[in-house]
């Protein structure tokens, strides 16, 4: 399985227009050591041929022209063969919207993060230019799906495992039960050789099941939103705590790096994505970037590829 980094960053990237934090300013002045980084999007592939979106940045066009295999072999074309969504959020979904040159598009999405997106959403008929101009094919909690491409095998399936997590900010409040499939992680296999992807890019709470999805990987991106819980506090950005956004921290006792340790004997490749632009572990020189590093962990960047 192939697998690109399209963007790594949190809802604002780095830097975020409307931030100038350390490192927000340092993204812009070269005055910290941190790499300028796009909303998280990750792209997989069994075949470097059929490709997948895992989510729809608001970056998606600038992303896709930042990868060569997405660009259109043809006239009218693209590589890209679906879209799947971890949740309904705008970071992951606005992209949809910039995909409006009619060409047919196939989401996968639980049912409840695709109701979220097209209910009550007039922009959404921009997607509905031409007859199934989108196909949304359901991700059911639990049940195996198979990632099809120009109608065969793609060599990819995807399994949707619902992750604590939250409702998008935008329907918050709103009419309508909260419910398992508003945010999810997606265990995505590659037939032939039987590897396997564990993305997992909002977690609000490491439960036995995030544990024992995390550990059956061979390859993890998982929650790197926040290195603390106060991050944001502290800096005097937002009075929200990382539980109050359903992010977990990196670090501290609950933390994921305190938590998630590999299964005896494996050395699976685990990567933190989804990462605020406050975030210390994005300064190459951060003592918090060191031991996430020393633990295992990767960094996720702009452009990072892996081959599993
Ligand atoms: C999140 O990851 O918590 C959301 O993207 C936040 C937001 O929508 O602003
Ligand atoms: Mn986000
Ligand atoms: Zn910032």
């Amino acid at each position: 399985m192939d697998i690109r980094v399209l963007g790594s960053a949190a809802g604002g990237g780095c830097p975020q227009w409307n931030c100038a934090c350390a490192n927000c300013r340092g993204a812009r002045d070269g005055s910290v050591r941190i790499e300028a980084r796009r909303q998280e999007s990750v792209a997989v592939s069994a075949d470097g041929e059929a490709w997948f979106l895992l989510n729809a940045s608001p970056e998606i066009r600038a992303q896709i022209e930042s990868f060569p295999a997405l660009h259109p072999r043809r006239l009218r074309d693209s590589p890209i063969q679906g879209i799947l969504l971890t949740n309904g959020d705008l970071d992951h979904t606005l992209g949809l919207l910039s995909l409006r040159e009619s060409q047919p598009l196939v989401v996968y999405a639980t049912e409840a993060v695709r109701r979220g997106f097209v209910e009550g959403n007039v922009l959404y008929r921009t997607l509905q230019r031409t007859p199934g101009q989108v196909t949304w094919n359901t991700l059911p909690l639990g049940g195996e799906v198979e990632l099809t491409a120009d109608g065969g095998a793609s060599g990819l399936s995807v399994v949707a495992f619902a992750v604590p997590g939250k409702l998008p900010i935008h329907l918050e409040g709103l009419p309508g039960a909260r419910s398992a499939e508003d945010n999810v992680g997606l265990r995505i296999v590659e037939r032939r050789g039987g590897r396997v992807l564990v993305y997992l890019p909002a977690v609000g709470r490491v439960t036995a099941e995030v544990r024992s999805l995390a550990r059956d990987a061979d390859c993890l991106f998982f929650d790197g939103t926040f290195w603390s819980e106060d991050e944001l506090v502290r800096i005097g950005a937002s009075e929200r705590r990382a539980s109050d956004m359903a992010h977990v921290p990196i670090g501290g006792e609950g933390g994921s790096l305190a938590s998630l340790t590999p299964a005896p004997g494996r050395t699976p490749i685990r990567v933190y994505i989804h990462l605020n632009n406050t975030n210390p572990v994005l300064r190459e020189d951060s003592p918090e970037r060191a031991a996430a590093q020393r633990a295992g962990w990767r960094i996720a960047r702009d452009g990072m590829e892996i081959a599993l």
